[in-house]
């Protein structure tokens, strides 16, 4: 049973400043953070946050007290971009990718994302299910309490739809929320021997108003990148998704620069996804156009590309970041957010508090959620990361381990 009122002390609690939308810029440098602090929470929402001891008012006869001296709290982190539901694995490409084989050429072949088509096709509802409850599994006790999932490993309607059932029933049974993203427009379908433009036709016409009807998804994305789709095609797709009152995430400039980060800019996207190739003039248009870029450097690493994305260009042109994991078989297998958060440090010299910044208020802003999680400001839900480590600066600089103890999702112990 939830306790009416838990009170929670840590020895730093870190929290965004919420200000109604993403932190852009010098922004994403501020935060609150206090020392010997406490977390009130009643009914599963923040009461109030404070340091010292807490006001007599706040505690009652059926008050849970929760001793965290030591340990370090955040609002639980947000992975608002990942490929979470799909069939098989591709170990079977991780020697060619190290003999120097690009993902782009597997792709063409047939493999990559259209390897994990075919299994994804031959996967029963309940194989998707489990293995995907596995994936949040990890996911919640890396300090996860939100991901947003997207389809795209169908291609056809019904395998697109059978993966957009799984997120919405483990939004139901697993204490992770889920946000839904339809990305038919992930691959061309290998029947339609590369025309791309009928397989979009086809998404607008066939697929589009189903998932609208049936509410599948909140969101439309597409992989706009070489030899995939092109950027008139995203254009005419994240439109026709527009119209139908879809919110828009576009996959831009991951290998290469082809426009796409225009579209997101035209048509007001929520989000530009990768951006590793963004050049200075597109993140100026991103800038002037409110699209938060969302960094995913697990995916420069698993590559094995050389290039992450051009991180701290973005904060000085006053852009919104946030980072994510990308989870998915072929460009990124991790459910560990812990390590791309270090990735930003080390390998795109964000601070922590821009790190901490771009998985928590950034996050929840891009998935649609920042009224209701993101920070802990009063009323908002308490979902609530517990590190083992004792300031924010400790889980960024001791890399590569869960430093993750305990989860509160909605204001219960979800993961210990
Ligand atoms: O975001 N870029 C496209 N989609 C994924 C990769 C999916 C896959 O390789 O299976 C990504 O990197
Ligand atoms: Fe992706």
């Amino acid at each position: 049973m939830r306790a009416d009122k838990l009170l929670v002390h840590f020895s730093q609690i870190f929290s965004p400043i919420d200000k109604q939308r993403a932190l852009k810029g010098a922004e994403m440098s501020e935060a609150t953070i206090i020392e010997d602090g406490y977390i009130a929470i009643k009914n599963g929402k923040i009461l109030k946050i404070g340091s010292g001891t807490p006001d007599e008012s706040l505690i009652g006869d059926h008050t849970k007290i929760h001793d965290y001296t030591g340990k370090l709290a955040t609002p639980g982190l947000i992975d608002c971009h990942t490929h979470l539901v799909y069939g098989g694995s591709r170990e079977n490409e991780f020697a060619k990718k190290l003999n120097g084989v690009s993902y782009l050429d597997i792709l063409k072949e047939g493999g990559g994302i259209l390897s994990t088509v075919r299994s994804t096709k031959s996967a029963s509802f309940d194989t998707l299910y489990n293995k995907s409850s596995h994936l949040l599994d990890e996911m919640l006790i890396h300090g996860v309490t939100t991901v947003e999932a997207k389809s795209g490993y169908g291609l056809d309607w019904e395998t697109e739809k059978r993966q957009m059932e799984v997120v919405k029933e483990l939004n139901h049974t697993h204490p992770i929320d889920l946000v839904s993203t339809f990305m038919a427009a992930h691959a061309i379908p290998e029947e339609f021997n590369g025309d791309g433009d009928a397989f979009i036709d086809q998404i607008i016409s066939e697929m589009l108003p189903k998932v609208k009807e049936e509410k599948l998804a909140d969101f439309c994305d597409i992989f706009c990148e070489t030899g995939v789709f092109t950027a008139e095609q995203s254009r005419k797709l994240l439109q026709a998704a527009k119209d139908l009152d879809f919110k828009l995430r576009i996959h831009a400039d991951e290998i290469d620069s082809i426009g796409g980060v225009d579209v997101a800019a035209e048509l007001e996207t929520v989000s530009a996804e990768h951006l590793m190739a963004a050049t200075d003039e597109g993140i100026k248009k991103m800038s002037e156009s409110g699209v938060i870029g969302n960094l995913l450097p697990g995916t420069t690493f698993s590559l094995m590309a050389d290039t992450y994305a051009p991180a701290k260009k973005m904060l000085d042109a006053g852009m919104a970041i946030t980072l994510s994991t990308d989870s998915n078989p072929g460009s990124c297998p991790t459910a560990n957010i812990q390590f791309i958060m270090q990735l930003g440090c080390f390998k795109m010299h964000l601070t922590p508090i821009q790190v901490f910044n771009a998985v928590t208020i950034n996050a929840a802003y891009s998935v649609g959620l920042g009224e209701s999680i993101g920070s802990f400001t009063e009323g908002k839900r308490a979902d609530i990361a517990v590190f083992d480590a004792p300031n924010i600066d400790y889980p960024l600089y001791f890399f590569a381990t869960n430093l993750v103890k305990d989860v509160y999702k909605n204001g219960e112990l979800v993961s210990k």
